[in-house]
């Protein structure tokens, strides 16, 4: 690793506003070659424990002796300072995420976006007054931080997810305990030390790399702890809104998806292959709003499929430092077994092979990204989120169809279609199931953007003036008797 400021490689804990050396550590592994990167701090129940308390005095002071201005002048220095540093925090996110360096100094600069945002939505918290129906009343409302906030992340976007999460919440006046990806943690520990040359207070900012899901859970039980904030998969999602549920914890959870990419006949078919390109194979197809089916009207199929070919057949797998490479690895050996399983199964049941299906046989977690045709219901593909590159092509044959197909999935995250059509877009965008949809573009994420699910993909909403709220309470004020 050639760091221009080597300081910002971490592999301690944060804790109590300090850097904490474990002697138990985990090691992190670099999906490209399969070698360790480093080795990091593992927590114990007794670290978040320690964590959660100071984060809860912490955060006392902190909302009481700071206005929204000043705690948005550290975000803005925080975000500069993030800035300066592009190029080395790239380097940590590409090594351990796999993701190519372009990828990852355009992850940097997203991740910033959250923290400018917030540092000025931060200052717009508004309360109201409310006309009373009690003569002599005057009714108020203020807008509170919801107190201590449990962070789980993943390791997809290993700095946006923290600060579209973070942000907010230092915004709200909040504190924050995280637990950083056990895949990617080393992004995490970079901003932190960031964070708090930013002016952060550092008891707000508590970061515990673990691999001991038990002691993690404290996030979700301890009373102290008012909010939890997660994106992952939908099943440990439903197993952290149970744990939380005890103590009534306010939750945020960004789930799974299985997002419908529909190209109807009248789409503008360079345009839509764009679209794929960027929403199946960015982060080597490993987000939760990547195109899991590409669902094609037949008229256009034909030529959709020879121009998204011949696009996929020009991206160069290879290790994400590499200049030349376009396609990066996937972060673990899982992850290609997956696409493996989904190929095999769709392969087996009709499905054609346009290009790749394969596994490269040197180290590394590399699969070729993937074009499959003719795929159907029947098939794996349909209803699991491969969270991988491999593009699978069904076909339709009217808009109802499309619809149809497009919500047949318990998941509701992204949808994307393409037509030139006004009158088809108003009511495709009105009739698809999914919190968040892309009309002749698969770029829909952005720090001004409210993003989350409905369904199974999820509640909550992150970025936008609605992810400051989910951070903050209404408190309701009755001035009574005021003889006014
Ligand atoms: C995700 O995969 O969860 C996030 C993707 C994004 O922010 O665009």
């Amino acid at each position: 690793m050639q760091l221009k400021d080597s300081s910002l490689f971490v592999q301690d804990a944060f804790i109590d506003g300090e850097w904490v050396s474990k002697s138990k550590k985990f090691p992190v592994y670099e999906p490209s070659s399969e070698t360790v990167l480093g080795e990091v701090a593992n927590c114990d129940l007794e670290d978040f424990k320690k964590a959660i308390s100071s984060a809860d005095v912490a955060q006392r002071e902190y909302w009481l002796s700071t206005t929204a201005l000043q705690r948005g002048a550290a975000l803005r220095t925080w975000y500069n300072l993030i800035m300066a540093n592009q190029d080395d925090i790239a380097q940590i996110l590409c090594l351990e995420n796999g993701k190519t360096f372009a990828e990852a100094k355009g992850e940097v600069a997203y991740a910033a976006s959250f923290i400018s945002w917030f540092s000025e939505e931060g200052t717009r918290a508004y309360g109201e007054t409310i006309p009373s129906q009690t003569p002599h009343t005057t009714l108020m409302t203020f807008k509170e931080p919801v107190g201590v906030c449990g962070i789980i992340t993943p390791w997809n976007f290993p700095a946006a997810m923290i600060t579209r999460k973070i942000a907010p919440a230092f915004a709200a006046g909040c504190a924050v305990v995280i637990k950083p990806p056990s895949e990617t943690p080393f992004t995490c520990l970079a901003l932190t030390k960031l964070a708090v040359e930013a002016g952060i207070p550092p008891k707000c900012l508590q970061v515990c790399p673990t691999k001991d899901r038990q002691a993690a859970t404290e996030l979700c039980t301890n009373p102290i702890v008012k909010k939890i904030s997660f994106t992952g998969s939908t099943g440990v999602g439903k197993m952290l809104a149970k744990l939380a549920a005890d103590t009534l914890k306010k939750c945020s959870l960004e789930l799974g998806g299985n997002a419908p990419f529909i190209v109807f006949d009248d789409a503008d078919v360079d345009l839509a292959v764009e679209g794929a390109m960027f929403c199946k194979f960015r982060c080597t197809g490993q987000t939760c709003v990547c195109a899991n089916r590409l669902i094609v009207q037949k008229g256009i199929a034909p030529a959709f499929t020879a121009k998204l070919v011949e696009k996929v057949a020009a991206l160069k797998l290879g290790p994400g430092m590499d200049p030349s490479t376009t396609q990066g690895p996937l972060v673990n050996r899982g992850g290609v077994d997956k696409v493996k399983e989904h190929i095999k199964d769709a392969v087996s049941k009709g499905a054609k092979l346009e290009f790749g299906g394969a596994a490269p046989d040197h180290p590394g977690f590399f699969h070729e990204p993937t074009v499959l045709s003719g795929v159907t219901r029947e098939m794996l593909v349909a209803y699991d989120e491969t969270f991988g590159p491999l593009a699978p092509i069904f076909t339709f044959d009217n808009e109802d169809d499309a619809v149809k197909l497009a919500n047949d999935t318990e998941f509701g995250l992204a949808g994307y279609f393409f037509s030139k059509d006004v009158g088809r877009v108003m009511r495709v965008a009105r009739r698809l199931e999914c919190g968040m949809i892309g009309v002749n573009t698969g770029k829909i994420s952005a720090a001004e953007a409210p993003f989350g699910g409905i369904k199974e993909s999820g509640y909550g909403r992150e970025g936008s003036h609605y992810g400051l709220a989910e951070y903050q309470n209404i408190k309701s004020v009755t001035i009574g008797n005021t003889n006014v």
